[in-house]
């Protein structure tokens, strides 16, 4: 071992110089015109294991391609098999827009003190190549690795994973594993590493109320015509009490109570509502009441729109009524309800409510269940001694926020638990402008998956 942290020592200058040449690529899966960008910077990622000695190879799909890298001298034979672990990965990032809050040029990494900022910084190429690092380390100082692994860096996370369960399906069986290691969340800060044991799952959906077949004068016919933009804020402003709870009949089916376990680990995490609320730059915060503000971004399920659409956005004003209104939706869910019972539930309610006066029409979209995992296992406490000796304090146990709807698939597919070790911190602004990862959790997380093969073997 000691070889191995010499290395990751010696080398971190130049791991940062590789570093940006990865965050380099525009690898914005959602957008057509950043196709050959997505490509090339799998290609990269591809010459780039093989350079650390990885068995390497590009694996195309109907969308964009999946890098399957592994670690040399995987025995045939059961009896003489070392553990295997998948880590898992994605070399996509979202879209950098809108480009004039950016500091910087979102693809030209600026290295400010100990931080990097580029779009994929955090969310997720600096977290992957993070364990890319620490297995480079054991390769070239000729450590024995005491588990097999197989990289699978994906380039279609960002935009819903479509082509991986296929993927997982045709390759069962030379991806069967013990677990699936995962640095694609956070932690609440580098004095509280974590390991997570849930994600929320999610149910999206477009609603488009439609009005009169054009947009009118809002002087000849206001007044006697319902307005859609109206309309569908009346609709969904009724969707939510002042106590912050979701008025849809249902919404909360399946929702697993928190233990008091849980609710004290909670209360160990750092940081107050004041510093939340200054962070995110809002007045005030909102939520659910009956439930602290982690318990609320966690562990309850939420009703967002995350777009809003109608009538006239140009300069100046138009006195119209327009012809339609249009929001997108997610809902965030949580252990153990159902994206498909949730989905009935609310476009149930939708349409019980919907005025006359409009026609709605609704177009689902994608659904993930929630994963939850109990943290007691032996792979989970391997965990958090390998957390615990890279960040030198006692970890914690956290619900995660986000989404991963992958980790569902790893477990039907492959029968696989996923160990999420996340290395973003809350202010890392992923998915938003000036994204950003400390490069003392980019170091620290080499030295936490280094440990990790250790005590997982
Ligand atoms: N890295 C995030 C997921 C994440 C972030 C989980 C923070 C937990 C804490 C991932 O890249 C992501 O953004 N996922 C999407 C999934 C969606 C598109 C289905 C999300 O959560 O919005
Ligand atoms: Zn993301």
């Amino acid at each position: 071992m000691d070889k191995v942290l010499a290395y990751l020592k010696q080398n971190q200058q130049r791991f940062l110089a590789e570093f940006c040449d990865y965050l380099r690529f525009p690898s914005v899966s959602a957008q057509p015109k950043h196709k050959q960008d997505v490509y090339a910077c799998a290609e990269w990622l591809v010459a780039h294991c093989r350079r650390i000695g990885l068995e390497t190879r590009l694996c195309p799909t109907g969308g964009h391609p999946i890098v399957i890298a592994k670690t040399p001298g995987r025995k045939a034979e059961s009896g003489k098999r070392k553990p295997h672990f998948m880590v898992y990965g994605h070399y996509d990032v979202q879209p950098p827009e809108p480009l004039e809050l950016w500091k910087s040029p979102p693809f030209e990494p600026r290295i400010v003190g100990k931080t990097i900022f580029a779009r994929g910084s955090t969310d997720n190429k600096g977290q992957n190549f993070a364990h890319l690092k620490a297995v480079e380390a054991y390769l070239k100082t000729g450590t024995p690795l005491p588990c097999d692994l197989t990289f699978v860096i994906e380039g279609e996370e960002e935009v819903g994973s479509e082509n991986l369960s296929a993927f997982l399906k045709t390759n069962k069986q030379e991806l069967d594993c013990e677990a699936v290691v995962i640095s694609d969340t956070g932690m609440p800060s580098t004095k509280h590493p974590s390991l997570g044991y849930s994600l929320r799952g999610i149910m999206a959906f477009e609603i488009t109320l439609h009005g009169p077949a054009r947009d009118l004068h809002s002087g000849g016919f206001g007044g006697a015509v319902d307005n859609p933009a109206m309309a569908l804020s009346q609709l969904l402003g009724s969707l939510r009490d002042k106590n912050g709870r979701i008025t849809i009949p249902g919404f909360y089916d399946g929702v697993k109570p928190l233990t008091a376990y849980e609710r004290k680990e909670y209360s160990r995490l750092p940081g107050s509502d004041a510093a939340l609320q200054k962070m995110i730059g809002v007045k005030k915060l909102f939520g659910e009441r009956g439930f602290t503000s982690s318990e609320q971004r966690s562990a309850r399920p939420t009703f967002e729109i995350n777009g809003l659409t109608s009538g006239y956005q140009g300069e100046g004003s138009k006195t119209i009524i327009p012809s339609w209104a249009r929001a997108k939706i997610t809902c965030r869910l949580v252990p153990d309800q159902q994206p498909e019972h949730i989905r009935k539930k609310v476009l149930a309610h939708l349409k019980h409510i919907c005025p006359p006066t409009v026609r709605m029409e609704i177009e689902a979209g994608h659904g993930a269940e929630a994963y939850f995992v109990s943290p007691t296992g032996p792979k989970a406490q391997a965990s958090l001694r390998a957390l615990e000796k890279a960040f030198g304090c006692k970890p914690i146990l956290t619900r995660e926020g986000g989404s991963i709807p992958i980790v569902n698939q790893f477990k039907k597919i492959l029968g696989a638990d996923s160990l999420l070790l996340g290395l973003g911190l809350p202010d890392d602004a992923a998915h938003s402008p000036n994204e950003k990862f400390s490069l003392d959790c980019f170091e620290k997380g080499q030295l936490m998956s280094a440990y990790l093969w250790q005590e997982l073997k």
